[in-house]
């Protein structure tokens, strides 16, 4: 009996991490119950660095990256409102926005997103330009976070919303509890070897997968021996 307790205990706490280079989710179906949730022991967070690469043809308001604590729901979002054409990240429950950008359909775009609560300032990186620093919020993300990809949180955990759903691909997120440095998210974008996340590592991800979300390999062209592709071809960056 203490055995099995002990078994049970080491297979619900031990967090299972995946390498998932090379790799991507797919949201394949609209809905309001298919999403990925990351799963990271840290939490507060005074400064935030989150980069992912999407790609989709939605024609609507999509969330790509939901974070939300027990007092902010968007804690930490990244979200495209289609009737503005802007991308709206969100800290703390406040929005900041950023227009004019070529978020085209049925390409990938690199977006990262940086905030430090000593300023208040968040700036969005879009396909490897820096937009100019916003003041957002300040104060500290704090508490347990859940981290969800494919929805967007109107509570705790919970409460998604088909018309914000994400439908698409979605690959290399990573999480920092600091600001990269320019040199750092420029390598990002690139497709070079950066520093990966330290809050959330897509070479080495706890996640789980609930209801239609697929691992698939992120190459999309045709790479033979003879012809080898590049790693950005490799995944459609050109
Ligand atoms: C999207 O932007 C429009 C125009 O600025 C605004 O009225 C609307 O509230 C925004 N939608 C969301 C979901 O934030």
């Amino acid at each position: 009996m203490k055995i099995l307790v002990l078994l049970l205990m080491l297979t619900t706490c031990a967090a299972d991490y995946q390498d998932l280079t090379g790799k991507m989710f797919t949201f394949p179906q609209e809905g309001n119950k298919a999403h990925v949730r990351l799963n990271t022991p840290k939490q507060n967070f005074k400064v935030v660095t989150v980069c992912h690469r999407s790609f989709t043809d939605l024609k609507r308001n999509h969330g790509l990256f939901s974070l939300a604590t027990p007092n902010y729901f968007n804690g930490f979002l990244i979200y495209y409102n289609y009737s503005s054409r802007e991308m709206e990240p969100y800290v703390r429950d406040s929005r900041s926005k950023y227009g004019g950008l070529d978020y085209k359909p049925n390409v990938w775009h690199s977006i990262c997103t940086t905030w430090d609560s000593g300023s208040g300032l968040m700036q969005l990186w879009f396909n490897g330009q820096p937009l100019t620093k916003k003041y957002v919020s300040s104060g500290e993300i704090s508490g347990r976070p859940i981290i969800i990809l494919g929805q967007e949180q109107d509570s705790y955990g919970g409460k998604f919303d088909t018309a914000q759903s994400f439908v698409g691909r979605m690959t290399d997120v990573h999480m920092w509890d600091y600001v990269l440095s320019a040199c750092e998210i420029q390598k990002y974008m690139d497709e070079e070897n950066f520093t990966p996340g330290n809050v959330l590592n897509w070479a080495s991800l706890d996640f789980q997968i609930v209801d239609r979300v697929l691992i698939e390999s992120k190459q999309m062209t045709c790479c033979k021996k003879s012809a080898p592709c590049s790693a950005k071809e490799n995944i459609g960056l050109i």
